[in-house]
């Protein structure tokens, strides 16, 4: 079943277009990765998915609604850790997802997913003393406490130590295998390889390829997933 279908979305900021005619596809129970070059419109395309901004022209539809009309339908439905996100650094874990938790109609218990996330030894430390692996841990469970069935994540990994980006790619493979489906972009392709089961190129507000990283290597004839990127986006001259 496809979960999340966009076809010819632009968007512009002030009268410049930052999404030219994005399309792409997500099935349920995927991991499907973005990538791209800085400023390619990867986080105002999923803005534009999760309800937080309005796209101008193109057809998007999330679980079968528009998150434009239907957005008090929708957005109980989708969790989302963007890549500003932020939180006051007073605040402790545990009043962090009881917050969180209080914004959704029919949450998870917020002390389940603070244990599932191994969070629960944390529940009174603030969010200014946790340190990024933490805070990525935070965000992720956040993110899930409202029980969604579409997650987005924006940039996780971006700033973090090799052990904690390895030990958050258990935790984004646990998303899905626990039924949610999982967008994230990322600038890592060994991250996008061990991750993702589809993925997109966003390029100048436009997916310029969409396919598994397999059938990215092969389009890009490379022999792995970051020449392939470089090769598909031109990034680096040969
Ligand atoms: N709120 C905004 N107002 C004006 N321009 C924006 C805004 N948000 C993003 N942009 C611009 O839109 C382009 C795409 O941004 P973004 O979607 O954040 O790209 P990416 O996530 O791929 O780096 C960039 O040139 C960025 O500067
Ligand atoms: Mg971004």
């Amino acid at each position: 079943m496809t979960v999340i279908e966009i076809e010819g979305m632009s968007k512009s900021y002030r009268g410049r277009q930052v999404l030219e005619s994005v399309s792409l596809k997500v099935e349920r129970g995927e991991i499907f990765g973005i990538a791209g070059p800085n400023g390619a419109g990867k986080t105002t395309t999923v803005e534009c998915m999760a309800g937080l901004r309005q796209r101008d022209g193109g057809v998007l539809r999330v679980l079968g609604l528009d998150p434009q009309t239907d957005r008090r339908e929708l957005l109980p439905r989708l969790g989302v850790q963007l890549q500003e996100a932020s939180l006051p650094d007073a605040i402790k874990v545990g009043e962090a997802l009881k917050m969180y938790a209080s914004f959704y109609e029919k949450p998870a218990d917020w002390r389940v997913v603070m244990d599932q996330w191994g969070l629960t030894e944390r529940q009174r430390s603030r969010f200014g003393n946790l340190s990024g692996g933490w805070k990525q841990r935070l965000f992720i469970a956040l993110a899930l406490v409202g029980n969604p069935e579409v997650v987005f994540l924006d940039e996780l990994t971006t700033g973090l130590d090799p052990s904690a980006r390895r030990m958050t790619w258990g935790l984004i493979r646990e998303i899905r295998d626990r039924g949610a489906t999982v967008v994230l972009v990322t600038h890592f392709m060994d991250e996008a390889k061990a991750l993702c089961d589809r993925m997109a190129i966003i390029d100048h507000g436009r997916v310029i390829i969409q396919g598994t990283p397999d059938e990215l290597i092969v389009q890009g004839r490379t022999e792995n997933l970051e020449d392939a990127y470089f090769a598909l986006t031109g990034g680096l001259a040969a």
